[in-house]
């Protein structure tokens, strides 16, 4: 995202002035989401990067710097549920480094400032960074009095009695103890607790949580403590606020402490001096990440004299004496279980690695795509090598998982010196999994390689794909039918019962005939459908008979035809009558339709030679003509009034939209004969820029690309 950023250095002051504006709207947005509603929208590592480049913005406009900059403001204002708790001494947050050159800097940083100290002189503790909720714990004459969320910073949620509910927090300290005690560290839940907590909500068909971060945070702010106790939360201790005495002049002294007072501390932490002893005690704690049973994001360094620390002192939110090294963004290491093949629409057998589940990025992982065979050898599509030589993937493996945005989480590589002594190579199936017919690798007649796709030969017998097939004729940008998704898909096809079965596509028009004609199988009386949710899926079903071209051929799945190339196609023929009969002609690749066909922008031989294969097979045309009896497909919609100032315009959207769905938006300007693209180039006319768009928008400033909001756009477009 920050690569397409202009530069810091080359902003006008009016453009930085307009990105802090939007910098701390946005940052105060995330914050809010992540403090007081437990619902993070992005991930850690995009918020760091907004902070980064507003403190970067900041450091070379100091005059712009703003009264609500997110570099002043700690964390959100407390939620006013809870009683205001003013922290004794403010709770403050930690600097983020995220190379171990940014290490290097740190602790040269500490000797700089302390003033050439002899090297290796300076202890520092090393320990992980607990992905939970601060706390602060407070402790007169021993007894628990109360105990505050860190909320902005100085101010604080009284959550006393929820605290009192975590059984790792002693409600009483051991005699001998200083007088006022104010212990801070890090509320928590474990993997397995969270796991077992979303299991439950989704067998009770709740909504599940999206992380143990979240989950804690909400368990937390109840105001019912029987419910914070019953979701076992856990505690490590790691720093203080008031002591009305010191009871160690050690980091290290005064966790160990802590200990002897009954609180739980970390057991990965240690104290070290050479620099580079410190980066491989965050390695090691790194590789160690998969196997803990809570979440860490990075590890956090501190220097561990007190004396020093008090010297060091603090800048404006956080301490000079402690960092807080950060994993890479959005991955995580974890284990290879097993790994399935899914058989798809197409027949192409995918292989699946089964993950122990792991966050990445705030959202748990379980399941990565391994590609194809290729991949998990470690070969790319074109027959480069992606990974080291002998870091293919094997059952067993210790991997790196990467999620990047929406995106379907990928394997990068494999930890070698995790790898079990007995783990052998995958050895991709020869059969399909699903129907037994032999599965082949296709060699590509141009350019005689092996393709890197395994296919299922065996069509419309293999139940896979005649599954797949249906799902994708439900789907969004096809029928998209509503109550009928693929759970239910499954049910239908699974079903022996005449009365009940979906195998073909036609099935679904006419299950409303055969259930009337079966007073035995009542749908309705099926768990998961009630009478109401039954009527509603026929309403569904029928408003369907009527469909649009290009939506009834992208529903037919045919190899390589999307969404896309179903509009081209459906412009370009009209009436389906045509497009079939137009297909059929074309049999022998050659003659004038074969010819016409290719001679549409934005269709290539590849493709058109996979329309003719499909038409070329009976059972698809049996298929097709069993759904014409039931449904009617409209002619194609004519390109666009010429008199619209956007027919011809390239038109991107970005952002969210708040007046209508993206799709709705994009079919719109399409249907006013806008092109509709993805990305913004120089080609881009237009960019409609709803709230929360990123790079995408800077490209279009960088470009000079013409940007409106919704409300331009709509007044432009004719409301
Ligand atoms: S020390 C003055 N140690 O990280 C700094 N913080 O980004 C005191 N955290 O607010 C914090 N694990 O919620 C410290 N081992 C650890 C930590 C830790 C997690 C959190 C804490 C803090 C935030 C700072």
């Amino acid at each position: 995202m920050s690569a397409e950023k202009t530069p810091v250095e080359n902003l006008s002051e009016e453009e930085a002035a307009a990105e802090l504006a939007f910098l701390a709207a946005e940052i105060a947005r995330n914050d809010e989401l992540y403090h007081g509603h437990d619902a993070p929208e992005i991930s850690d590592a995009e918020y760091d990067a907004l902070k980064r480049r507003n403190d970067a913005i900041e450091k070379r406009f100091p005059q712009l710097v703003r009264a609500d900059s997110p570099s002043i403001r700690v964390g959100a204002a407390p939620l006013p549920t809870f009683a205001p708790i003013t922290h004794s001494r403010p709770m403050l947050s930690l600097d983020n480094t995220f190379s171990d050159e940014d290490v290097r800097d740190f602790v040269n940083s500490v000797y700089r400032f302390l003033g050439r100290l002899p090297d290796g002189s300076i202890a520092f503790t090393a320990e992980p960074k607990i992905d939970g909720l601060s706390m602060s714990i407070r402790y007169e004459l021993g007894r628990l009095v109360n105990a505050a969320t860190r909320g902005d910073g100085t101010t604080g949620e009284n959550v006393t009695e929820n605290i009192k509910t975590i059984k790792q927090i002693p409600n009483r300290l051991p005699d001998g103890v200083p007088d006022v005690v104010e212990v801070r560290g890090e509320v928590y839940m474990t993997k397995s607790d969270f796991l077992a907590l979303n299991e439950k909500m989704a067998a009770e068909s709740k909504q599940t949580y999206v992380n143990p971060r979240n989950t804690a945070a909400g368990s937390l702010r109840q105001l019912d403590p029987k419910v914070t106790a019953s979701r076992n939360l856990k505690f490590f201790a790691y720093a203080w606020g008031e002591m009305s005495e010191m009871p160690a002049d050690t980091q290290m002294g005064m966790v160990e402490k802590f200990k002897e007072w009954g609180f739980p501390v970390n057991p990965l932490m240690k104290r070290l001096n050479a620099v580079e002893d410190i980066i491989a005690h965050y390695k090691d704690i790194g590789l160690k990440r998969p196997d803990l049973d809570y979440e860490i994001d990075g590890v956090v360094y501190k220097v561990d004299q007190l004396d020093l620390q008090a010297r060091l002192g603090f800048r404006s939110r956080s301490p000079r004496w402690a960092t807080a090294h950060k994993f890479p963004a959005e991955q995580a290491f974890t284990h290879v279980e097993k790994i399935d093949i899914q058989v798809g629409r197409t027949g192409a057998l995918t292989p699946v690695a089964r993950l122990t589940p792991v966050t990445v990025g705030g959202v748990v992982v379980t399941n990565a795509t391994l590609h194809n065979e290729d991949y998990i050898k470690g070969i790319g599509n074109s027959g480069e090598r992606i990974r080291e030589e002998e870091h293919d993937i094997r059952v067993g493996d210790t991997v790196i998982v990467q999620r990047a945005g929406d995106v379907i989480p990928q394997v990068l590589d494999v930890v070698m010196e995790k790898r079990p002594a007995d783990a052998v190579p995958y050895e991709f199936p020869k059969k399909c999994p699903v129907c037994g017919s032999h599965a082949v690798r296709e060699r590509n007649e141009k350019t005689g390689k092996l393709d890197s796709v395994t296919r299922c030969t065996g069509g419309f017998v293999c139940r896979a794909q005649a599954v797949e097939h249906l799902k994708h004729f439900v789907s969004r940008a096809a029928f998209d039918i509503e109550g009928l998704g693929a759970k239910q898909i499954d049910f239908f096809f699974e079903s022996d019962d005449p009365a009940l079965q979906v195998r073909t596509a036609a099935d679904i028009f006419t299950l409303k005939k055969r259930q009337e004609a079966s007073p035995l199988t009542k749908l309705e009386n099926i768990e998961g459908f009630g009478r109401v949710s039954v009527r509603k899926l026929f309403d569904a079903i029928d408003e369907r008979r009527s469909i649009a071209l290009h939506r009834l051929i992208y529903a037919l799945g045919i190899r390589h035809v999307g969404e896309t190339t179903a509009k081209l196609l459906a412009r370009a023929y009209g009436t389906y009558e045509s497009f079939e009969s137009a297909m059929k002609s074309a049999a022998d690749f050659s003659g004038e339709a074969w010819h016409d066909l290719n001679a549409i922008e934005g269709i290539g031989e590849v493709v058109a030679r996979a329309i003719i294969e499909f038409f070329k097979e009976p059972r698809n045309i049996e298929v097709i003509d069993r759904l014409l009896a039931e449904v009617t497909p409209q002619a194609a919609e004519q390109l666009a009034a010429s008199s619209s100032p956007v027919a011809g315009k390239t038109v991107v959207f970005t952002g969210s939209l708040e007046k209508f769905t993206r799709d709705e938006a994009k079919a719109r300007a399409e249907s006013l004969g806008a092109k509709v693209a993805g990305s913004v180039s120089k080609k881009t006319d237009y960019v409609v820029a709803g709230p929360g768009a990123g790079s995408k928008l800077d490209k279009a400033r960088e470009l000079g690309v013409a940007v409106m909001d919704e409300d331009e756009w709509l007044a432009f477009i004719g409301g």
